[in-house]
């Protein structure tokens, strides 16, 4: 019989030189495949959904062959999934892992889930700020100044 370790391995199978996106939020990965715009990578990208965690209960997972991610760019990440860890592999080894960092801004990558923002329908710069609240993330527009929650942030990021 097969335990549930082997399973794992067989679903998403190690990398040799790249980087894995790990405990990824549940529900979460095909936003971050967006973000990252991971769907022009040249080489394999595993996407893993729902895979069992020890911490999470369920997790999601990326894998990206042939391609470091830099910190700048996978800070982005965490606010869509704040818990975020990131391995960098090289010759099968784990060399780097960290955790993502909430930024505190956010600019010209998502754009005001408010469809009268002044920010929508101008050649403005798209800017949000963003905040922890008791463990939940919030950004603020710098153009209309009104607060989203994550669901409202996931809603219109969809994936
Ligand atoms: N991994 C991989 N290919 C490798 C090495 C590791 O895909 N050549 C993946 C593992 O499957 C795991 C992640 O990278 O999902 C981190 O690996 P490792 O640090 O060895 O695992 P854990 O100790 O379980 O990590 P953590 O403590 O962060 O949960
Ligand atoms: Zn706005």
């Amino acid at each position: 019989m097969m335990t549930n370790e082997t399973q794992k391995v067989l679903t998403v199978s190690a990398i040799e030189d790249g980087t894995v996106i790990d405990h990824i939020q549940s529900g979460q990965a095909l936003r971050i495949v967006r973000l990252l715009k991971l769907s022009h990578h040249p080489q394999r990208v595993s996407i893993g959904m729902n895979l069992p965690s020890s911490r999470f209960g369920l997790k999601d997972l990326i894998k990206v062959e042939g391609k470091e991610l830099t910190p700048e760019e996978t800070n982005q990440i965490a606010i869509f999934s704040p818990q975020t860890t990131l391995n960098i592999i090289k010759d099968y080894r784990v060399i780097k892992k960290f955790t993502v960092t909430l930024p505190e801004v956010i600019e010209n990558i998502l754009e005001c889930p408010n469809p009268h923002c002044i920010s929508n329908h101008a050649d403005t710069n798209h800017t949000l700020y963003v905040n922890r609240v008791r463990g939940k993330i919030q950004m603020r527009c710098k153009y209309c100044d009104k607060l989203f929650t994550q669901d409202e942030f996931n809603e219109s990021f969809a994936c």
